[in-house]
């Protein structure tokens, strides 16, 4: 059986998006930025955080997994890479969760060794108890604790992507 609680309600989520959207314009003000969004799981967040950018924004994705059912393979596959020639450029990564860093780790070092001007990296959930890699993190949404969620992007098994908030999800057999 499947249980759900919720954890995170939508307004909760606009409105942190909201605040960590004018950090963010303020803080890269007068400059431009190529948000990288890291799919799946970042689609709505990257969505809504990057609509409320005040400042010049170009889109890419990256397409990558290291997840299968609740636990981290430790393995990150990059099926889709960044098309922008990034060189020089302010890149702002932006994904749903940073649980072991193991997968925003990777990537963030692809993103280095092709020299952007700079490189910062927006999450909307961090578990920060389930650290592994150190990756410093510039803007966070939420510290959460060590639970399985899902819901605003985030999945299980590929389900509860499309949820307009987070919850908390339990697998009973
Ligand atoms: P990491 O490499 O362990 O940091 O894993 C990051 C990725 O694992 C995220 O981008 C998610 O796709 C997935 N993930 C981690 N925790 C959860 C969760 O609680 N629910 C759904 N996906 C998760
Ligand atoms: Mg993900």
């Amino acid at each position: 059986m499947i249980t759900g609680t919720p954890f995170l309600s939508a307004e909760q989520i606009q409105e942190k998006v909201i605040e960590l959207a004018d950090k963010i314009s303020r803080d890269y003000a007068g400059k431009e930025v190529i948000a990288v969004g890291i799919l799946k799981g970042s689609f709505m967040f990257f969505a809504d955080l990057t609509r409320n950018l005040d400042i010049p924004v170009f889109i890419d994705f990256v397409i990558s997994s290291s997840y299968t059912r609740t636990s981290s393979t430790g393995e990150v596959s990059i099926h889709y890479d960044i098309r922008e020639a990034i060189e020089g450029k302010n890149v702002l990564l932006i994904d749903d969760i940073i649980d072991t860093g193991i997968s925003l780790n990777h990537i963030r070092e692809k993103i280095l060794s092709r020299r952007p001007a700079s490189l910062k990296i927006c999450v909307l959930l961090d578990k920060k108890a389930r650290r592994v890699v150190d990756v410093p993190v510039d803007y966070t949404g939420f510290e959460i604790p060590d639970k399985f969620v899902v819901g605003y992007g985030l999945d299980y098994n590929n389900n509860f992507r499309n949820l307009p908030y987070i919850s908390t999800f339990k697998k009973e057999s």
